[in-house]
């Protein structure tokens, strides 16, 4: 309930198509189907490819990014997959009966009916179309300088195989192909382009999944440019920060209405744990993390367990769902107010936090290293750990002073201890291993190390200055 009340004001935002901004490549891109390169791990990710018309098999995710330079349009598709098959080995053969990936494009959001295909199986093998108005050619179309390499580029078939795991395919297509529907060539920044990313094929799970969703009332096919998605190319460089960068939740506010109007006879309310079910929201590690296995689970049941199918229109699925991911998201994943930059060094000044805690191999050891703390904790738990005075010391930071026979005093927290021995960090930040027979007196602190109350120490801009700084700090991010 609580985290609601904290991040709800942020959720209200409409609902419209697909959309992805296209990052420019900081680095060279060498196209091996590796995906290997820093550019490739900084792209973000578009949103989860949609099941169309499914029937029947499993939906099996698809991961595809994009990058720019002044040459090329940079495209990937990572395609998890435990049965994998493709035979078309003729240039512009029927390459989508086998397992194929698909890009359809239209340069010119004001006639995207002028659109170019490429199509590339398994193995391999690509199929283009130039599908415009002048186009005055035979069906097929020769792109100038494509580069493109597959998992299994190059062989002579791919049949299904028990280690089948999943595969990769990575395409470099000159701007220059679409200067005659691009309103420049490279594009400039704040262009915009309309495109559908697809999957299909193969003999077992044949998937029809595509980036932008094509609606039941469309035609049942991935030839309608009216279904693509916007995409912007812009100036800034894919980077850490471009990676992980925070969503926002489109629909949660609605999706936790019919959560708890539906659901919680079995979970509990607002995603906490409920008698006859798990707890949605906790932090545990989930069974079913993607879009897609959700969105099964939820539409189609588990079978032999207590989770019935739903049938909520395709809507409501979809909005419980966002609520799903935004009650799990991490501070990182969520948009936060304040100044990460003040917050740093509230951080590393007026809160004396440096003193305990370690941010990339700097600070003290008293206290939990918190380099990942924004990946690891809810914002709310954030916030708590701040605000709320613990009852009692935390296991591995029981506060104690002692004294050895020795004579030494020490000062510091417990990590382990036994009958026999015990390990003390001091707070000369150096670890001293005691026998019990060296000790002469030792005295438990019931005050936790960690102070209470941060909120009231420090003005409300501070405070929401360094919980924005804490709520970055992931170790992808280069802060
Ligand atoms: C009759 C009880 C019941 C109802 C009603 C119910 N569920 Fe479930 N649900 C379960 C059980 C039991 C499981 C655990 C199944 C398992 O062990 O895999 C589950 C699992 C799930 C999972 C998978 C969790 C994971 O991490 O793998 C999701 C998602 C889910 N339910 C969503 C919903 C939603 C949304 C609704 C409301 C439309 C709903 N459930 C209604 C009993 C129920
Ligand atoms: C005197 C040492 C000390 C100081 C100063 C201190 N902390 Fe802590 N902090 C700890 C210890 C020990 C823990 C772990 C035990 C606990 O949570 O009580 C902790 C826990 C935390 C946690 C929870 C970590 C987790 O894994 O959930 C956060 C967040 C945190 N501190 C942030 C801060 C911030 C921000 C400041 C400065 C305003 C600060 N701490 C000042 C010692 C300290």
């Amino acid at each position: 309930m609580r985290v609601f009340a904290f991040f709800l004001p942020l959720l209200c935002l409409a609902q419209g198509p697909v959309e992805y901004r296209i990052h420019r490549a900081p680095s060279p891109i060498t196209i091996d189907a590796k995906l290997d390169e820093l550019a490739w791990r900084f792209a973000p990710a578009t949103s989860e490819f949609i099941f169309n018309w499914h029937e029947s098999g499993d939906k099996e995710p698809t991961e595809a990014k994009l990058l720019w330079d002044d040459e090329n349009l940079y495209v990937s598709w990572r395609c998890t997959d435990r049965h994998i098959s493709a035979y078309e080995k003729k240039r512009h053969g029927p390459v989508s009966k086998d397992d194929c990936v698909e890009i359809f494009l239209s340069p010119n959001p004001a006639a995207v009916k002028n659109y170019y295909t490429f199509e590339i199986n398994a193995i391999g093998t690509m199929l283009n179309r130039c599908r415009t108005a002048w186009w005055t050619g035979p069906p097929t179309w020769e792109p100038e300088g494509v580069e493109y390499r597959t998992t299994f580029h190059g062989l002579a078939r791919k049949d299904e195989s028990a280690d089948d795991k999943e595969w990769v395919v990575e395409l470099a297509i000159p701007l220059k192909n679409f200067s005659r529907d691009a309103a420049h060539t490279p594009p400039r920044a704040g262009d915009e382009w309309r495109l559908n990313l697809m999957r299909t094929g193969g003999k077992t799970n044949m998937q029809h999944s595509t980036w932008s969703p094509i609606p039941p009332t469309s035609q049942k096919s991935f030839h309608t440019p009216e279904n693509f998605g916007k995409v912007v190319f812009v100036a800034e460089q894919a980077s850490r920060r471009t990676a992980r960068a925070p969503r926002s939740f489109e629909g949660a506010a609605e999706g936790r209405v019919i959560y708890n109007r539906s659901c919680t006879m079995c979970h509990g309310l607002d995603g906490a744990a409920g008698d006859r079910a798990p707890a949605l929201g906790a932090a545990r590690r989930y069974f079913r993390r993607s879009e897609a296995e959700l969105y099964d689970a939820i539409r189609n049941g588990i079978k032999g367990t207590g989770m019935p199918s739903s049938p909520l229109p395709d809507a409501d699925i979809r909005k419980m769902i966002a609520f799903i991911f935004s009650i799990r998201a991490t501070a990182a994943d969520v948009p936060v107010e304040g100044n990460v930059e003040a917050g740093s060094r509230v951080f590393h000044g007026k809160g004396g936090c440096v003193t305990c805690h370690m941010i990339r191999g700097q600070g003290g050891l008293l206290g939990p290293d918190l380099t990942n703390i924004g990946a690891e904790r809810k914002l709310e738990e954030l916030r708590r750990a701040l605000v709320e005075p613990r009852p009692v010391p935390v296991r591995g930071y029981q506060p104690v002073t002692l004294r050895t026979k020795a004579g030494a005093p020490i000062r510091g927290v417990v990590k382990n201890e036994n009958n026999f021995s015990l390990q003390v960090l001091g707070s000369d930040n150096k670890l001293h291993l005691l026998l019990r027979e060296e000790v002469a007196a030792i005295t438990y602190e019931t005050d936790p190390p960690m102070p209470a109350g941060i909120d009231k120490k420090l003005t409300p801009d501070e405070f929401r200055d360094l919980l924005a700084f804490l709520s970055r700090q992931t170790r992808r991010s280069a802060r």
